[in-house]
């Protein structure tokens, strides 16, 4: 095959090709999505002692929707975390990430022609993988002028009979829009009417510092809920994540989507991930800390910085702030995004890289060398 014949699945996504173009070490990552995370004996130190060692496990392939005891762990974090009482196991189908299961759901569910809603800016893939499975997106942009809430006008009339789907990140990633529970049944309404499957990809639900809306209460039999290790748990060297649906035939869609894919999840991934989500409230109450922290911190900064202005997150790791036109002085936002990289190691991405041009750049607020960060860029800004 020659190289004219590579065909535009073999394009890296926009925000990883960008980073890549950086010349230079990147030394502080200020966009990075997830939770801070931890070396395999800071997890274990949070670990009951009576589980059985990781010198004792198998190492043969796991099942095809993902260990007993790991589904029954993944059931019991969603009871504890989201109050989503009515999981069972048996509703969980395990993937190698969330990147995964949300693959495995588009291609699963979608047929060319169907129209998916979903909110822009948005985590690329959610707007990539529409496209790749021949359905079309409808996009319901999420505006800094409106506090980054949802436009209902606009969400409701792009509902339709054609749509198939309706994709939610809540908190959201680039923006930090969060959704109240209300707002969330108005959507499973929504869905209800129109018949359509509801994603939620809740990658960082479990984010909560200010006042706990954990809570999910999404009894909606086509609703899909989507979450994993990398993000709120700050565990993504674990690659695993994992769908629930009530819904059998989905699932056995899913799991054959997953046959064609990684077929099983590291059978060491999955033994991490039982220990990490059994002993998942202090790992939360850490990241959720540094979160916190770093909010602080920045709203510090901002007060020194007044050309960078932010609707502050409600939950989440992920916040969007806007640059003001005489910080830019002229340049586009990826020509100054680069050159803060390449001068000072900071990376910041613009949101044109997620839908969203214009001066605006994604904070990620996760990190313990934050404040490093905020040192780094500080003396950027004041030249
Ligand atoms: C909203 C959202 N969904 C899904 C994913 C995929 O998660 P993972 O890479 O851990 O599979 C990401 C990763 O950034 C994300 O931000």
């Amino acid at each position: 095959m020659s190289t004219s014949q590579v065909n535009t699945l073999s394009e890296l996504p926009a925000h990883i090709a960008f980073s890549r173009s950086i010349e230079g070490d990147i030394a502080v990552n200020l966009s990075n999505s997830c939770a801070q995370t931890m070396t395999i004996s800071s997890l274990l130190a949070y670990c009951d002692s009576k589980q059985p060692s990781m010198a004792e496990l198998e190492l043969s392939y796991a099942s095809i929707e993902g260990g007993g005891a790991l589904r029954q762990a993944i059931c019991d974090f969603h009871h504890q975390v989201f109050e989503q009482t009515w999981l069972k196991p048996a509703d969980v189908v395990t993937f190698a990430g969330a990147q995964e299961a949300l693959r495995s759901v588009y291609h699963a569910l979608l047929q060319p022609g169907d129209e998916v809603i979903v909110m822009t800016p948005s985590y690329p893939s959610l707007q990539a993988m529409a496209e790749q499975c021949g359905a079309n997106l409808i996009a319901v942009e999420l505006a800094f002028e409106n506090q980054w809430q949802v436009n209902w006008q606009a969400l409701n009339s792009a509902f339709s009979e054609k749509t198939a789907m309706v994709v939610i990140n809540s908190p959201h990633n680039p923006t930090g829009m969060t959704l109240s529970e209300h707002e969330l049944e108005s959507i499973v309404n929504l869905c209800q009417k129109y018949h359509c499957y509801l994603v939620l990809d809740d990658v960082s639900q479990a984010s909560q510092y200010q006042q706990n809306s954990a809570v999910r209460k999404v009894d909606y039999d086509k609703a899909i809920l989507i979450n994993v290790m990398s993000k709120s748990l700050g565990l993504g060297g674990i690659r695993l994540g994992w769908a629930i649906s009530q819904d059998q035939q989905v699932r056995n869609a899913l799991i054959a989507q997953k046959a064609s894919g990684s077929i099983c999840t590291s059978a060491v991934d999955e033994y991490l991930a039982h220990l990490a989500l059994v002993n998942h409230q202090p790992i939360l109450a850490r990241a959720n800390a540094i979160i916190e922290q770093n909010i602080k911190l920045f709203n510090q900064f901002l007060s020194q910085h007044s050309a960078i202005t932010w609707h502050q997150p409600q939950a989440g790791i992920l916040a969007t702030i806007k640059l003001s036109d005489k910080l830019l002085a002229g340049d586009s936002i990826e020509v100054w995004t680069k050159r803060c990289a390449e001068q000072t190691g900071v990376l910041l991405l613009p949101t044109s890289l997620f839908g969203l041009s214009g001066p605006y750049c994604r904070l990620g607020l996760g990190q313990k060398d934050f404040a490093e960060g905020l040192a780094r860029l500080s003396n950027f800004l004041n030249g």
